[in-house]
């Protein structure tokens, strides 16, 4: 059998995504989802529960590692049934891993030119079906959103090519065809 160490933590996953790259160099997505989707193939329930609750918020994201060097950084995120996030961007590439529920995921793309401060057109461009155990690039530039299945609480890895928390990115109505600055409510770690 070959020998795939087993990610047992956070801090071991976090440890194989640096172990892909050169120093001072940012992991490459593709290496990234492949990392993932090894991980989320372990058996047992490896992310601390304080990571995997929801608490009273429409959506819970816990920073649960960030580069030094901005690089790199991973969010657990923990998604209410029936509640979407808002359409966003992210600045970089995004690789999402869902660990527990499934994912419904919806790309838009940009129909306006983008001239018109605030304004923005999207259409949809792809939906997806997220199974647990699996992993997906979301290349940079990507507009999407994502929604727990099923009436069930989903809990998923993102990891960013950059530090999201600090990183500046937008929201979007769809409706209004507004685009604004996105500030997500981080929790404590
Ligand atoms: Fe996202």
């Amino acid at each position: 059998m070959a020998q795939t160490a087993t990610v047992t933590s956070i801090a071991d996953l976090v440890q194989r995504i640096r172990e892909s790259a050169a120093p001072g160099v940012a992991p490459e997505p593709g290496r990234v989802r492949d990392i993932l989707e090894e991980a989320l193939a372990t058996t047992g329930d490896w992310i601390d529960p304080a990571y995997q609750r929801l608490g009273d918020g429409e959506y819970a994201l816990y920073p649960v590692y960030r580069a030094e060097d901005g690089r790199c950084s991973i969010l657990v995120v923990v998604l209410r049934p029936g509640t979407p996030l808002p359409v966003h961007n992210h600045g970089s590439w995004a690789v999402i891993g869902v660990y527990k529920g499934r994912e419904h995921e919806t790309w838009y793309r940009r129909v306006d030119d983008g001239t018109v401060a605030g304004r923005a057109r999207l259409e949809v461009e792809q939906t997806f079906v997220n199974e647990r155990g699996t992993a997906g690039v979301v290349p940079d530039g990507r507009i999407h959103t994502v929604e727990a299945m099923d009436g069930a609480p989903a809990v998923s890895i993102h990891v960013y090519g950059t530090d999201i928390v600090t990183q500046q990115r937008s929201e979007f109505d769809l409706h209004a065809g507004t685009e604004r600055v996105f500030r997500p409510p981080f929790a404590e770690v």
